[in-house]
């Protein structure tokens, strides 16, 4: 017999204004999304999913932007690889990111170096137009009712 038992939806996709505004809304649909898969938003994952997120979609909009293109933001939640995947498309085509250490003078070019310390693995991948920077987290503990010990269980 062939059983087939799909898993919920845990994947957000959506296309949003290459604005600040487009930007902090980024951040805000990875709490939600978080939240309702579990991971509260007062979380360890969800506080570095919101920092990567803010870092993608502030460059997205920054040095990403094509004039009246959008961009993507993708959360895909991988339970059995025990990661997050945070995917930021833009309508930019080059790939030469610039990355800077952390003894840099440079008051910019940091919010890379931050998201590289926090990932478990990132990278840089081209699109027909454009391109997709992504980021796995670790998701480690933190699951509301995954880790918790049962309300009034004996010790
Ligand atoms: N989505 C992107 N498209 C094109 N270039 C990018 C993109 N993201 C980053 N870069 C390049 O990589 C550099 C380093 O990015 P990083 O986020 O570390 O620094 P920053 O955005 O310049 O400054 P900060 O994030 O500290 O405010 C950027 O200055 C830019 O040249
Ligand atoms: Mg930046």
């Amino acid at each position: 017999m062939n059983v087939e038992i799909s898993t919920p939806t845990t994947e957000l996709v959506q296309r949003l204004s290459a604005t600040p505004r487009g930007a902090r809304l980024a951040r805000r649909l990875t709490g939600t999304a978080l939240a309702t898969w579990g991971y509260p938003y007062d979380g360890d994952l969800s506080h570095t999913a919101q920092l990567v997120v803010a870092e993608l979609a502030a460059n997205a909009v920054t040095h990403g932007r094509v004039p009246g293109r959008d961009f993507e933001l993708r959360l895909r939640l991988l339970p059995e690889k025990g990661t997050l995947r945070i995917e930021v498309s833009d309508a930019r085509g080059d790939r030469a990111l610039r990355f800077l250490d952390g003894r840099s003078e440079d008051e910019n070019g940091r919010g890379l170096v931050v998201v590289q310390v926090l990932a478990k693995l990132w990278g840089v991948t081209e699109r027909d137009v454009g391109k997709t920077v992504w980021v796995e987290l670790a998701l480690g503990g933190g699951r509301r009712g995954a880790d918790a010990e049962p309300h009034g269980a004996a010790k």
